[in-house]
């Protein structure tokens, strides 16, 4: 089952509950959680704290997406603040198997994420100990960006070395998700997509996401 993870970035942080229940009822699977620490990327957001005060808001899994430098630090606070998926990047981590250990210990699924200039083989290593590989599609720490179309192969590329080695592992794309490329990335063979600017910006949640599911699913007419 493909599955539409609205990215809270995009979200009117002012009425952040609000916003997360809006998507829930509009049809989201998971809340996408992008973390920034203003290192690994220029920007910042939000830490365990604002997690843990929004885990009650919904029943809906957090998949939470450290872009920081050195997560492996603060995978208790992330894990104990409620993530369901805890994602690091490869470029941000040295010990990245140990990372990763530390984030099933916690009883959390683990997920590796590359950015668009990171090579696949970067991943490869440690693809059976991950639940969950993210390829960005634009270069994290913004919402709102074009898709990088030169990802689509490497989307690819990523469903053929999953199929082939690991196939249980989620592949998940994130950045510039929209209704007009939502079926290229699907033929491509993402089973997440991360979708922010084009929901929240939308003036229908509900009628976003449901386009977007029916486009995932072949019915759209
Ligand atoms: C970028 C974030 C994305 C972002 C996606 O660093 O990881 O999750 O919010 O936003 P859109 O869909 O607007 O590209
Ligand atoms: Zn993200």
């Amino acid at each position: 089952m493909r599955k539409i993870a609205p990215s809270i970035l995009s979200a009117n942080f002012g009425i952040l509950k609000e916003e997360i229940r809006a998507v829930e009822r509009a049809g989201a699977d998971l809340i996408h959680i992008d973390v920034m620490d203003g290192r690994f990327v220029p920007n910042l957001t939000f830490g365990p704290p604002v997690i843990s005060s929004i885990r009650a808001v919904t029943k809906l899994p957090f998949d939470v997406h450290l872009m920081i430098e050195h997560p492996e630090r603060v995978i208790s606070e992330y894990a104990e603040a409620g993530s369901d998926f805890i994602t690091i990047h490869v470029e941000a981590e040295p010990h990245l198997h140990r990372a990763i250990q530390k984030i099933k210990e916690k009883g959390v699924k683990a997920g590796v994420s590359l950015n668009p200039a990171t090579p696949l083989a970067l991943a490869e290593e440690v693809l059976a100990d991950i639940d969950l590989l993210l390829i960005m599609t634009v270069n994290p720490g913004f919402g709102g960006q074009e898709f990088i179309r030169g990802s689509l192969e490497k989307i690819q590329r990523a469903r053929a070395l999953i199929d082939g080695r690991t196939p249980g592992v989620l592949l998940e794309v994130d950045g510039g998700v929209k209704l007009d490329n939502i079926l290229t990335i699907r033929d491509a063979g993402a089973d997440i997509f991360v979708t922010g600017s084009a929901i929240f910006h939308s003036g229908d949640y509900a009628k976003t996401i449901g386009e977007m599911k029916k486009i995932l699913d072949g019915t759209a007419c």
